[in-house]
């Protein structure tokens, strides 16, 4: 099959199109044939040999897809060939082919087309489980979301906001603020202007943020610990910022917060499963309503892959990048 290849480690131009064997799904694992995928920033670290694929798994980049079911591994049962899907993947997703664990199929939501589709598995499971599973937002507190403007933040806002939360988000222009607000987002603040602790506590009457979603790790630690509010939860899902902070622990602990850091990919097939439910259960009904959409920034062939993450590493794009793969 053709599955998107990457000649070493480095920039997004090591990527192109060439041969690869097909997968054969596993017993409990499906076969589908992919009609889209979409980037995801995990997929610019691996290209960039820093996001390692889990023991076992493709190395093809590619962390969901959607497509139509071609085969069926021994034990699969409440699917069918034909069926066309959307599917949260450990990998192998920029390809013709991919091979996933039954647990991990999501139904195409009503009024989605089967190419945008391909657009909500990363986000929606990444958003549910951590907002909402672990972090438990409730409606009526206050949601700050770093990075609004991305795949993720793009979801999150109207997640959120659909849920009946006050959302907060952080972004870097003028134009991408503003698209954040047309989503949802209560208050939006433009990081490289202003502090967004002191915006969040003005604008909380110094309660301060319920949940942080942040995808900046280290640099912002100290300064979300800031924001949070009393019994507030900081969930880190991303390390932009790098790895390594300083955790003032007495910070921490007057405020009864709880510092969370969780990676979707890693997780093992049972914990996707129920992810993947969670999110046909609660975030589907919600997308088929039109209350939360995929934001599609540009859908581009695979061939056009080196493109698409150049896009993505400049951090042009508002929400997501589709590939194209089949006709
Ligand atoms: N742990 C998990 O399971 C998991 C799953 C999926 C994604 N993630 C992480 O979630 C994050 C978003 O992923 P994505 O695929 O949605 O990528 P994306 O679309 O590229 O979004 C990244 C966002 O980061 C923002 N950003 C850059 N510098 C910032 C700063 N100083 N303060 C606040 N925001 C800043 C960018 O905003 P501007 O363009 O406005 O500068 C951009 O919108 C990534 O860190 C990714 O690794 C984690």
């Amino acid at each position: 099959m053709r599955a998107v290849i990457a000649s070493a480690a480095g920039g997004p131009e090591v990527l192109s199109l060439g041969e690869v064997a097909d997968p054969v799904p596993a017993p409990g694992e499906v076969l589908v044939e992919v009609v889209a995928t979409a980037v995801n920033k995990a997929d610019t670290l691996q290209r960039q040999g820093h996001y390692a694929p889990p023991p076992g798994t493709s190395e093809v980049i590619g962390l969901e897809c959607s497509g139509r079911i071609v085969g069926l591994g021994a034990g699969v049962e409440g699917w069918s060939v034909g069926d066309e899907v959307c599917a949260l993947l450990t990998g192998g997703g920029y390809a013709e082919l991919v091979a996933v664990p039954a647990g991990q199929l999501l139904p195409v939501p009503a009024g989605i087309d089967l190419v945008t589709a391909a657009a909500l598995p990363e986000v929606a499971c990444t958003v549910w489980s951590n907002v909402f599973m672990v972090a438990g937002l409730q409606p009526g507190e206050t949601l700050l979301v770093h990075g609004g403007a991305g795949g993720i933040g793009t979801f999150a806002i109207q997640l959120a906001s659909a849920l009946s939360a006050r959302v907060l988000t952080t972004a870097g222009s003028a134009e991408k603020l503003a698209v954040c607000a047309e989503l949802g987002a209560d208050v939006t603040i433009n990081y490289r202007d202003d502090d967004f602790v002191a915006v969040v506590k003005d604008v909380t009457d110094g309660h301060g943020a319920d949940v942080v979603l942040d995808n900046m790790g280290a640099a912002y630690l100290d300064r979300n610990l800031d924001a949070l509010a009393t019994e507030g939860r900081l969930v880190i899902i991303g390390m932009q910022g790098g790895t390594k902070g300083e955790l003032d622990i007495g910070k921490l602990l007057r405020k009864r917060g709880a510092v969370i850091a969780t990676t979707l990919r890693a997780r093992p097939p049972v914990e996707k499963e129920a992810i993947c439910a969670a999110v046909a259960e609660h975030v589907w009904p919600l997308v088929a309503q039109g209350a939360v959409r995929p934001v599609v920034h540009t859908t581009l062939p695979l061939a056009e892959v080196a493109e698409a993450h150049r896009l993505m590493d400049q951090s042009e794009h508002v929400g997501k990048i589709v590939l194209t793969v089949a006709d």
